[in-house]
Order: structure tokens, then sequence, then C-alpha cells
């Protein structure tokens, strides 16, 4: 068992672009991004996603990276390493670590029912289902108790055994193998989807510029999926960052990280969409796109259907597992570089997560489904501030804990720590040329970026 006086940290620049690239990596990209980018404009939403992804998201990614090698601690002590005098900053890095929490939990529900659609698809229970069943039959297994959470414990064992490997023997190892495979996968998805007849539809529906559908909501939603995805602002990138090697370039490896981020997500939409609309179904989003919708697709495809329904549910679970991972590592390195053992951490919080996911699973519901034969999980009717268990978390993990985290992360990064400092980080001690490109940054650390999520979390809060 790796101990926490074992050296922790990436072995090559390489593995530390895959290991954080899978955290990048998950469902934001493939079940979320290709729903809202089609919802609010194609194209034109495209475009302000990439501003985001680009000038705000990696923005935030290069400081957390900064934060964290410069400090070589967890978040909470990060912070106070970097700033000694204010110790309240300390804060941040607890809001952050809650945060990640609260993802992992919601995270882990829809994992779940991935890995069981993974299973369903692999021992043809999917195929044996009528083409109209495919609601009732998510709602049934989603709205049921124990099914969906032995499937949240089975992604929870897994999540668990690649944290006890340790952070090269582990989570790098899983990372290098994982991440080259999925972009394989999702290319047979694409060639699959792009070469069905009335595949056009689809991409002139996920690219077509149409402006009239950027709405504001539009624009917000745009700059919490770029930091969603990217996994920025919870302190993820800040352990991840502690691990990177002294001498990597933290601008080309998170250059790489996001540029991977953005192409996996326009490549899930290209996967996606063609072979919907090929298929004459509606492009709907939320869970119902991709067990609801996409089943029926696959059915369309005859006997091959079964082995790209099974492909794509294993594309999403490994996704999804490189996410959980990054979520489950950042609060197990903080309990391990307090003193406990990196086993016992990742046990305690396994142990205290699973808890408020099955908690969530149970809560799932619609309130529609009253008025259909739909049902509702067990425990939906249990309400916190009118909203199920499960809708809490999804708005405080989607909406306002986020950009919250990110905001103040930001703030501390350019208000409080010291420029020198952060230019040394950059250039490796003056090894590396950043040339022109630290005005550049610093005017987006110091000004862009701040205003930009107050804006979101002022908007959000008044909606
Ligand atoms: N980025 C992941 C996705 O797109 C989710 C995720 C993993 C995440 N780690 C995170 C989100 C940390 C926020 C913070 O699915």
């Amino acid at each position: 068992m790796t101990s926490n006086t074992s050296k922790t940290g990436f072995n090559s620049s390489f593995g530390a672009i895959m290991a954080a690239a899978g955290s990048a990596v998950g469902l934001g990209n493939i079940w979320r991004f290709p729903y809202i980018c089609g919802k609010y404009g194609g194209g034109a939403f495209l475009l302000v996603y990439i501003f985001f992804v680009f000038f705000i998201g990696m923005v935030l990614m290069m400081s957390e990276f900064v934060i964290g090698r410069r400090s070589k601690e967890a978040p909470i002590r990060a912070y106070a390493t970097l700033c000694p005098k204010h110790t309240s900053w300390k804060l941040v890095g607890l809001l952050g670590l809650i945060t990640c929490f609260l993802i992992l939990a919601i995270y882990l529900v829809i994992s779940g029912w991935t890995l069981n659609y993974f299973w369903e698809s692999l021992t043809g229970t999917l195929s044996s289902i009528p083409i109209n069943g495919f609601k009732l039959h998510f709602n049934t297994f989603a709205s049921s108790a124990v099914r969906p959470a032995v499937f949240i414990v089975a992604f929870l064992i897994f999540t668990f055994l690649v944290i006890v490997g340790g952070v090269q023997k582990g989570i790098e190892r899983v990372s290098k193998l994982l991440m080259p495979i999925l972009v394989v996968l999702l290319i047979v998805m694409c060639v699959r989807s792009l070469t069905l007849e009335g595949a056009s539809e689809g991409v002139a529906y996920l690219f077509n510029p149409d402006f009239t559908k950027l709405t504001g909501e539009g624009v917000l939603a745009a700059l919490g999926q770029a930091l969603f995805s990217l996994s920025v602002g919870m302190g993820v990138m800040i352990v991840y960052g502690s691990y990177l090697p002294v001498d990597d370039n933290i601008l080309k490896t998170s250059m790489w990280i996001t540029l991977c981020d953005f192409f996996i997500a326009v490549l899930s939409g290209v996967a996606i969409f063609p072979a919907v609309f090929a298929c004459g179904q509606e492009p709907t989003g939320g869970p119902g796109l991709v067990y609801e919708v996409l089943p029926v697709v696959f059915q369309s495809f005859g006997g091959l259907g079964t082995v790209f329904a099974t492909v794509f549910f294993l594309l999403l679970s490994l996704a999804a597992l490189t996410s959980a991972i990054s979520l489950l590592e950042a609060l197990t390195a903080w309990l391990n570089k307090n003193g406990m053992r990196r086993f016992s951490a990742a046990l305690l919080i396994s142990v205290l997560v699973v808890f408020l996911s099955i908690a969530a699973s149970f809560a799932y519901g619609d309130a529609d489904n009253a008025k259909t034969s739909l049902s509702n999980g067990i425990w939906y009717d249990i309400k916190i501030a009118e909203m199920s268990i499960y809708e809490f978390l999804d708005k405080l993990t989607g909406t306002y804990l986020p950009p919250i985290c990110a905001f103040l992360t930001i703030i501390f990064f350019g208000w409080v720590m010291k420029k020198e400092d952060i230019m040394d980080e950059l250039s490796n001690h003056g090894t590396v040329k950043i040339g022109y490109f630290n005005v550049f940054y610093y005017f987006l650390v110091r000004f862009v970026a701040p205003v930009a999520l107050l804006v979101v979390l002022v908007a959000g809060i008044i909606k």
C-alpha cells in the first residue's frame, strides 16, 4: 500500500496531460455539451464557448497549476502556504473541497446509470426492449431503489481502487491507457454517425450559427459549462498541479489539456446528433438524450446496434471514471497531506460520499411524472428549499458553487499572490521564455476572468 511518505507526483508531462485531460473529459463533454450547444444556437454558442474555454477556463487551469506546484500542497494548505499573512484564504480551499465532495456525489449517480447501461448493452437486455419502451425503461430503473445503488457502489469501487494504487501507478497509468482508448472509440462512433443517411441535418444543428437562440442564459450556460468541463475552480487542478514535474511547461500542458477537452466535446456532438437526426428522433436534453433517445438510435442500426451501444456506454463510463478519480483524489490528497494514510483517506471519503450519492439517487424524479404513469424515487418528496435532494445537489453544483469558487480562486491568484512568484513558476524559474504572454495573461487574470465570473454569478443568483 502506498503511504504518504512515498514520492508523489506524475512521472512525465505526457502522463500529467493524460491525467488532467482525464479529469476534464467526462460526462460534461459527452453528455452535457452536445445538448446545450444545440439548444443555445449551435455555432453561435460554440463561438462564445471557445472564448470562455481558452480565455477564462484555461487561465484558471494555469492559475491552479501554479498554486499547486508552487506550494506543493493540497488545497486549504496551499492557500495558507502562499499567503501566510491572511490565513482566511484557506476557506476558499475548504469551499472548493466541499464542492468537490458534492459534485462527486451527483457524478456517481449518473456514472452508475451509465455503468448499468453498459452492462445492459453487453448482456443484451437493452436490445430486447421495444423501440417505444426506452423512456419507461429509464424511468423505472432510475426511480427504483436497489439497482442504481448497486451500480453507484460498483463504480465507486473502481474509482477507489485506482486512487489506492497511487498517483503514478494508479491515476497516471490508468489515464495513459484509457484516454487513447476513449478517443479511438469516439472516432468510431463519429464515423458511424456521419455515414448514416440524413446525417447532415445533425451536423447543421450542431454547427450552423443561430444567433437568435443565443440568449443571455445561453452565454451564462457557456461559461458554466467551460468551468465544469475543464474541472477548474474547485481545487482539483491545484492537487494535480502539485504533482506536475518541476520542469513541466505549464502553458503548454494547459493548452494541450484544454484542446483535448474542447475537441472531445465537439466530437461527442458529431457522434450523437447526426445519428439522432438520421433516425428521425428529437434532440432532447438532460438524461433523456443519452438514456432514452440514443438506445432507439442504436436499435435502428439492426444487429450491429448492440455493439455500438456497448461501445458508447463503455466510452461514457471510462470518461466518467477518470473524472471521478480526480474528484476523489482531491479529497484524498487533502486528508493524506494531513497525515492520514492514502488507503484510509480514500476509504473514509468513499464511505461518506456513497451515502449522499445513494440519497440523491433515491430522490431522483421529475414533477411532470406525477401527471403521467411514470414514477419518482422513494425520497423524491423530501424537500430542501422546495427541491428534492437530487435537484438541490444539481443546482448547487451546477449553478452556484463552481463560479463562486472560481471567482475567489482567481481573486486570490491575481490580487493576493505576488506577480513575480507567478511569473517565476510559469517560466520555470526563467528557463522557459514566456515573452509578452505574461502581460496578456496577467490582464486576463486580474480583470477579464474576475469580471466575467462575477457577471455569471450575479446573473445566476438574480434569475
Ligand atoms: N470535468 C468533468 C466533466 O466534464 C467533471 C469534473 C471532474 C469536475 N472533476 C471536476 C468538475 C472538478 C468540476 C470540478 O465531466
